[in-house]
């Protein structure tokens, strides 16, 4: 195939995961995203305390194409294997949970492996696309919420969220009707820093009951430096009764629940941030793998083709550059 010119919307793994595979395939890639950056869910949050991991904490390789590009972001230095002291909050208490499970982490912090897997592709951030239109046939136009338009384009991949994804896929109603059957949940984040390391020996604790779902010592991770950095993540069901409350107010229920887990009264943090993230999982499973109108030259991948993981997103934009070719 003579090469085309592609757009991703989106630079969260899935997009990226496209978007490299497509530029090896020695097409013209141009991808897209409202951040500043690329990542999306995999996002690092650089303070004076030191990075935070604020979204996606760690992943797991299971699917063979993922362990075999795994092994070659081992190499590089990309990612590297995280061994924590795992723990279990739950009725019983606090208790060790240790487990076989390898678990990764981006180096210096997750962000690190989409930013290096984008290292050859075009990236036009902080430019949020809210109109797709199809022009000449089997051309796009892009057009971004200043109401400037990119393009023309041959192909156009939306690697973004489900709901954020509905909106673009107005020119093709089969593909959205299908996208729109998808909902996702929010997760508040906390990121806190301590002048003295916590008395404790937990590096990361699976919570069960009550408003956290994760916690874990964000300096426990290979190649994180600064001070004793912790990070929870509250459960969707949490999140979606707290969505609109103020910064201070989940700071203060988080960190409440953090020393409730730890069993520990915390000293005065040396800083602290919250971030809410509105659609952090999809509420089901799907095997879609990703999803296409070839027919329109307009693809679609994202974590929730399949179920909420860094895997998962990435095996999903596999799979859209594969069908696209
Ligand atoms: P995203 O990462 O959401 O990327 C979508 C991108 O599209 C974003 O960069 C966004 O800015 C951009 N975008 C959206 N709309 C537009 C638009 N209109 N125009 C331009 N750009 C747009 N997974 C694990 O495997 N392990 C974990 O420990 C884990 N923990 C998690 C914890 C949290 C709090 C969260 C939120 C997620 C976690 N996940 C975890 C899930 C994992 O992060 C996701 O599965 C994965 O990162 C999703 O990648 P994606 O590319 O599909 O979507
Ligand atoms: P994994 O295999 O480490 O964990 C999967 C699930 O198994 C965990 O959520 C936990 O419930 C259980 N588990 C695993 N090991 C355990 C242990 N030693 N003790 C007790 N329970 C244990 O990782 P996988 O399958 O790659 O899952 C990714 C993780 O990402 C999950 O923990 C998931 O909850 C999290 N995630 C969080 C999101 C959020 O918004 N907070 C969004 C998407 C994923």
């Amino acid at each position: 195939m003579s090469s085309l010119r592609i757009a991703v919307v989106g630079a969260g793994l899935a997009g990226v995961s496209a978007a490299s595979a497509l530029r090896e395939d020695d097409h013209q890639v141009f991808v897209f995203d409202k951040s500043r950056g690329c990542g999306g869910r995999l996002s690092s949050k650089r303070t004076p305390m030191g990075g935070f991991d604020l979204g996606a904490q760690y992943f797991t390789a299971r699917d063979s194409r993922f362990r075999h590009a795994l092994q070659h972001w081992l190499d590089s230095g990309w990612v590297a294997e995280w061994t924590p002291r795992l723990y279990c909050y739950d009725d019983t208490g606090l208790h060790e949970s240790p487990d076989d499970q390898q678990r990764f982490v981006g180096l210096p912090g997750m962000s690190a492996l989409p930013r290096q897997l984008l290292a050859d592709v075009t990236l036009t951030s902080q430019t949020h696309i809210e109109r797709l239109h199809p022009v000449e046939p089997g051309q796009w136009m892009l057009e971004d919420k200043t109401g400037v338009t990119h393009g023309p384009f041959d192909r156009v991949v939306v690697a973004v969220p489900a709901p954020q994804a509905v909106v673009l896929l107005e020119p093709a109603p089969t593909l959205q009707q299908t996208v729109a059957q998808i909902s996702m949940s929010p997760t508040w984040t906390l990121a806190v820093a301590f002048d003295q390391p916590l008395a404790t020996s937990v590096d990361a604790c699976f919570v069960r009951g009550g408003p956290l779902d994760w916690v874990s010592r964000n300096s426990s991770k290979p190649g994180r430096h600064g001070s004793d950095s912790w990070v929870v993540h509250s459960t969707p069901a949490w999140a979606a009764d707290h969505l609109e409350a103020s910064p201070e107010s989940v700071t203060a229920h988080l960190l409440e629940a953090l020393s409730e887990v730890l069993g520990t009264a915390l000293p005065e943090p040396a800083c602290t941030h919250v971030h809410r993230w509105l659609l952090a999982r999809p509420d089901d499973k799907r095997n879609w793998g990703a999803l296409a109108a070839p027919e329109l030259g307009l693809y679609v991948c994202g974590d929730w083709c399949l179920d909420g993981r860094v895997e998962n997103a990435w095996l999903s934009g596999q799979q859209t550059a594969r069908t696209l070719v």
